[in-house]
């Protein structure tokens, strides 16, 4: 499947090094063309010899060979060679030198050269993985155009149970493959999800929310992945799992939590697509300890919550893509145009509870999409996973459109 590709596998040291030589016989064995290039570090873990035997060519540690020869790699000429860089296991050190464009080793030089698609496997400790500076680093790659293959969860080398693990060498593959692969039209392109409902804490123990499972939300991000995308999913607490390389997820509780964790992502993203399921209010202050059964009333005072897609919708930049959920029981057409235009929508979907199988909790749904230049299209009760990938696709056709303006 791979026949002829040029694939350059970066390897820093991580214990999870030792999985490359899988990784590079799978390449090998769909018949790709592989050079693999180590740093020091990584040589700790796994020996050159290993992965030279298996991509069959010399493993590239250094500018200039240590044996006298005047041999030298040059980082130029392999950052034009390669069809696809692949760097992992990606550790937090390599991730941050790279993102701040440092260019200290051979892997390094050749990331700042390579002209082709960068794809990353990070491989670290949960807490390195967490820790702000790290997320910040990733954020930054995913800017300069870098995918990144998710960390799973696991146990970790440390004994610490977490996310951190490096993806396993055939999801890895199974990622190369399908890049290379036709009917990727979000190939490339990243986009941001939110998903699920808000909690609003009243006090320690009790909260308020509504009934929003994340389905919808989920099974677009699972369309978009599967389109191309790399896909960040913003995503309140929900019972589901979703285990994609191309899906980042990025749990809150609140909106306002779900509004900055959007906000610092908005930039960077192609298509945003708003589906959760946020409080309009929540409680003015919550108390810190749970309040007192006392008195025949209670009087909560609620505060307004920020509304995520409509401030997202002021800061669009051009060639954005931005589109929401809306959810009516009344007027439903109208309430939907009219959001759309607040929110600065390119497209609504009109979800509806009237329709049975259609809303909360349901695996299929019944929704309607609303057109920024007035166009409507109404779909049958459909499972939520088709009824995501029409809706990728409709997507996928606005962005096209505004880039051939831009
Ligand atoms: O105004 P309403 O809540 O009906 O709008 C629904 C759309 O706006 C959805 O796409 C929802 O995700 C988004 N929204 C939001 N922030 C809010 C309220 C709604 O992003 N505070």
């Amino acid at each position: 499947m791979l026949k002829g590709k040029k694939i350059l596998v970066g390897v820093c040291g991580s214990i999870a090094a030792y999985k490359i030589a899988t990784l590079v016989r799978l390449l090998i064995k769909q018949e790709a063309e592989v050079q693999v290039i180590m740093t020091d570090a990584a040589s700790d873990f796994i020996s050159p010899l290993t992965l030279a035997t298996l991509s069959k060519n010399p493993v590239l540690t250094r500018y200039v060979a240590d044996d006298n020869t005047g041999e030298w790699s040059n980082h130029v000429a392999l950052g034009l060679w390669a069809d696809l860089m692949v760097i992992a296991p990606a550790t937090a050190n390599t991730i941050a030198k790279i993102a701040h464009g440092h260019c200290d080793n051979l892997l390094t030089a050749v990331y700042l050269s390579a002209r082709s698609p960068v794809v990353l496997a990070p491989a670290m400790d949960l807490d390195m993985w967490l820790h702000p500076a790290t997320q910040r680093n990733i954020s930054q790659l995913q800017a300069d155009g870098c995918q990144i293959i998710s960390p799973g969860e696991g146990e970790l080398a440390s004994g610490l149970h977490g996310k951190g693990r490096m993806a396993e060498p055939e999801q890895m593959a199974e990622w190369i493959a399908t890049f290379f692969s036709a009917g990727r039209p979000l190939a490339g392109k990243n986009v941001l999800l939110t998903a699920g409902p808000t909690i609003e804490p009243i006090d320690p123990v009790r909260y308020i929310t509504n009934h929003s499972t994340g389905k919808m939300g989920y099974a677009l991000a699972q369309a978009f992945a599967d389109a191309g995308a790399q896909v960040n999913l913003i995503s309140g607490p929900v019972a589901l799992q979703l285990e994609h390389p191309s899906v980042q997820i990025t749990h809150v509780q609140t909106a306002r939590q779900m509004h900055e964790a959007v906000t610092t992502r908005t930039a960077t993203a192609d298509i945003i697509v708003h589906c959760a399921a946020v409080a309009d209010y929540a409680p003015a202050h919550a108390a810190t300890q749970k309040i007192k059964k006392q008195g025949d009333k209670l009087t909560i005072e609620l505060v307004k919550n920020p509304d995520i897609a409509a401030d997202t919708g002021q800061k669009l930049q051009a060639g954005q893509v931005h589109a929401g959920f809306a959810l009516e029981t009344e007027n439903e057409q109208a309430h939907a145009q009219s959001k759309m235009e607040r929110k600065n929508f390119d497209l609504i979907v009109l979800n509806s509870l009237n329709d049975a199988g259609a809303g909360f909790g349901h695996d299929t749904n019944r929704v309607s999409l609303l057109f920024r230049e007035g166009k409507r299209e109404v779909l049958p009760l459909l499972p939520k996973s088709e009824v995501a990938r029409i809706i990728v696709r409709h997507l996928t056709n606005i962005l096209q459109a505004k880039s051939h303006v831009v």
